[in-house]
């Protein structure tokens, strides 16, 4: 296993050795977080930079414990409580950040490329938590960890994603590593948030919701993303429930051994009812648990770790 990556950016550029050595290199840090001392030197001395532009819960929270379980210094950067507010530049609000010698910044922002505009002059490593509708590159490996956990090898896996794709980075990340990792997707949800030019990509897309469901061996449910709608894609959320919601009745026809994912935020009663958001089926909690063993392995990786130095005692 070998990783090559000074920054992680988008899935695009991974192989599929790099997403199985994310994987790999995770599964040993989730053993870390079950032991009664949950911590390892790794990364003891480098600073961790959170730069975050734009809202989050889990993504944020979970790379912060990251770095502190790899005994890493980790600045965490409110947007709101910024010079970004006096008009400084993002570029100039990094390079102040650096010349305080942070090794890695971890980049979510509304705008598409600002993590690679960032790589292009730092010489920090870059991690992208999410930028705009275009890659969330940790929500993708934390989906596959987690599939694979439960399914094995996703060769041939009958994976659907489910709700608004146009505006999706998890959607998108997640297609770039299911199609690399062999698994076939079908998308679905309204016409106007799920075009056909993903079919490009290698998709199956699908503006009916009980044939995207009946055969899946995994439904990854997406929320509504109205904070980069520009315009109404659909007549309402009542209607948007109706036809694409996942509720108990469409869930009865679904394969009993179907898992049941979805990246958060929920929107309870919309894309999912809290029963198949709550049921025995949904793994929606350990992808929480995975996200922070993925980030692990990702902040170790781009420093340069090798998985074989990962303690391994207590
Ligand atoms: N899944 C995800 O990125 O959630 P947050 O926006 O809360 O980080």
């Amino acid at each position: 296993m070998s990783w090559k990556h000074r920054h992680l950016l988008d899935i695009k550029s991974l192989d599929k050795s790099d997403i199985l050595t994310v994987i790999e290199t995770a599964r040993q840090f989730k053993a870390v977080g079950e032991r009664s001392i949950k911590k390892v030197p790794s990364l003891r001395g480098k600073t961790i930079v959170n730069l975050f532009v734009e809202p989050s819960t889990r993504t944020r929270i979970s790379f912060e414990l990251a770095a502190k379980r790899l005994t890493a210094d980790i600045i965490n950067f409110t947007a709101s409580a910024s010079s970004l507010q006096k008009g400084e530049t993002l570029k100039d609000t990094a390079k102040t950040i650096e010349a305080l010698n942070a090794d890695i910044f971890i980049v979510r922002h509304n705008a598409c490329g600002a993590p690679h505009f960032l790589s292009r002059f730092l010489d920090a490593s870059v991690v992208n938590a999410g930028d705009g509708a275009h890659a969330h590159p940790t929500q993708a490996l934390l989906d596959v960890f987690t599939m694979i956990d439960h399914l094995g090898d996703l060769e041939g896996k009958q994976v659907t994603i489910l709700g608004d794709i146009l505006y999706s980075r998890v959607a998108r990340s997640n297609i770039w590593a299911l199609k690399k990792l062999g698994a076939e997707v079908t998308l679905c949800g309204p016409p106007t948030l799920v075009p056909r030019i993903f079919e490009q990509w290698g998709c199956k897309v699908t503006y009916d919701v009980d044939k995207a469901i009946q055969d899946a061996d995994i439904i990854n449910l997406l929320r509504i993303q109205h904070e980069r709608q520009r315009h109404a894609m659909f007549p309402g959320i009542g209607e948007y429930k109706t036809l694409f919601g996942l509720n108990k009745e469409r869930f009865r026809h679904t394969r009993p051994e179907v898992l049941i994912m979805h990246p958060g935020p929920i929107n309870r009663g919309v894309e999912i009812d809290s029963e198949v958001a709550d049921c025995e089926r949904s793994v929606i909690m350990e992808q929480v648990t995975n996200g922070l063993a993925v980030r692990m392995a990702v902040l170790f990786l781009v420093s340069g770790g090798q998985s074989s130095q990962i303690e391994s005692s207590d």
